[in-house]
């Protein structure tokens, strides 16, 4: 049996992103492993969320979690700052990360791109509080999609280093896990590379959305005027939509479209429409789950509750184990 965490933030309802790159894997795995999952509510806060509207999304997206199929019986689900054990691990670990490093990961300098006014300390040492996240329950995988590949890597680093440090051999060495061959990148439906919250209106298809609101979406998704040579090669934005029909659709339909596509008959029109429909078959019945949850707030309450006292157990021993590793005893 092995220990996994992982994690999704709380800035928004989750998308066929954050479910195939991520929640797939967590479903299979609570099955036979000791599983943590949190919501990241501290990673959220390094865009200023209201107030308000942090409440709302952390129990947005643990009715999201608990429509999915995560069961509070079979693993421990928690909102991360219900365990601040992680903020004196994360504080402790700052004091091995080195600014060189943190400056050159890829997902810090994608964001100080996007928000040039509000690059702060939370963002640049956003991988060692993940990585904090991680070594807190000395996880060995991680469920997550191919984004957060450096994240881990980081992570190793960290643990290692810690580890060679003070000559100890306390944190194992997490790997980034899906059941499948390698991590997921799910595409968007604006012809650009990753489906993401923030990746602006129209990308992203959420667990949340109204069948009609879903179906624009995808008709809208950038596609082109078709092949006009046999056999050619996929258009960055086409091969988007069959990746994406292979995530939903069944194998005949994709090869039907995929036959389509081959041999110049294909209409992006009808393949949408496909598209969108089995969509809808995947996302609705999640979606009146999540509804229904909402509903009950002391249900919400309960599972955070719970998920923070078993949280709380493995992260305590951590954070007392490695305040000794360090000397922190007087
Ligand atoms: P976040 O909230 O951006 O995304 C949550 C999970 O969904 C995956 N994901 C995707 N996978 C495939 N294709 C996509 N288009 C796509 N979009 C999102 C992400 O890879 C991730 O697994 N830093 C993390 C949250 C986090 C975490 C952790 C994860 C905090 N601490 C500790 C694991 C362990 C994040 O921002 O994920």
């Amino acid at each position: 049996m092995e220990t996994v965490v992982s994690g999704i933030r709380s800035t928004g309802n989750l998308h066929l992103g954050n479910y195939f790159g991520a929640m797939k894997n967590f479903l299979r795995m609570q099955e036979e492993n000791q599983c943590y999952f949190f919501i990241a509510d501290y990673h959220s806060l390094t865009t200023h969320p209201k107030p308000q509207d942090l409440r709302q999304n952390v129990r947005q997206v643990l009715a999201e979690y608990l429509a999915c199929g995560l069961d509070p019986e079979k693993c421990t689900l928690y909102v991360q700052s219900d365990v601040p054990e992680v903020a004196e691990l994360y504080l402790l670990l700052n004091m091995h990360a080195y600014k060189g490093e943190l400056e050159r990961a890829t997902t810090f300098k994608e964001k100080a791109r996007k928000q040039p006014d509000n690059i702060n300390a939370g963002l640049l040492t956003y991988p060692v509080l993940m990585a904090a996240d991680i070594l807190l329950h000395r996880a060995s995988k991680v469920p997550v999609g191919k984004d957060q590949e450096q994240h881990l890597e980081m992570t190793r680093q960290f643990g290692n280093r810690f580890n060679r440090m003070y000559e100890v051999d306390y944190f194992p060495e997490p790997q980034a896990f899906n059941f499948g061959v390698q991590l997921v990148k799910v595409p968007g439906l604006d012809g650009s590379g990753k489906m993401g919250k923030s990746e602006g209106e129209g990308n992203a298809v959420f667990l949340f959305d109204t069948d009609e609101a879903l179906k624009k979406k995808v008709m809208r998704a950038v596609s082109d005027a078709g092949p006009s040579e046999p056999n050619s090669q996929k258009p960055e934005a086409i091969q988007n939509l069959f990746t994406l029909m292979d995530l939903v659709s069944t194998k005949e339909t994709l090869q039907f479209f995929d036959d389509a596509f081959n041999n110049c008959t294909i209409r992006y029109g009808d393949m949408k429409k496909q598209l969108a429909e089995d969509m809808i078959v995947f996302v609705s019945p999640i979606r009146s789950r999540i509804t229904e949850i909402l509903k009950d707030e002391s249900l919400l309450t309960d599972v955070m509750k719970r998920g923070k006292e078993k949280a709380q157990a493995s992260a305590r021993k951590t954070v007392s184990e490695v305040r000794e590793i360090m000397g922190i005893r007087y």
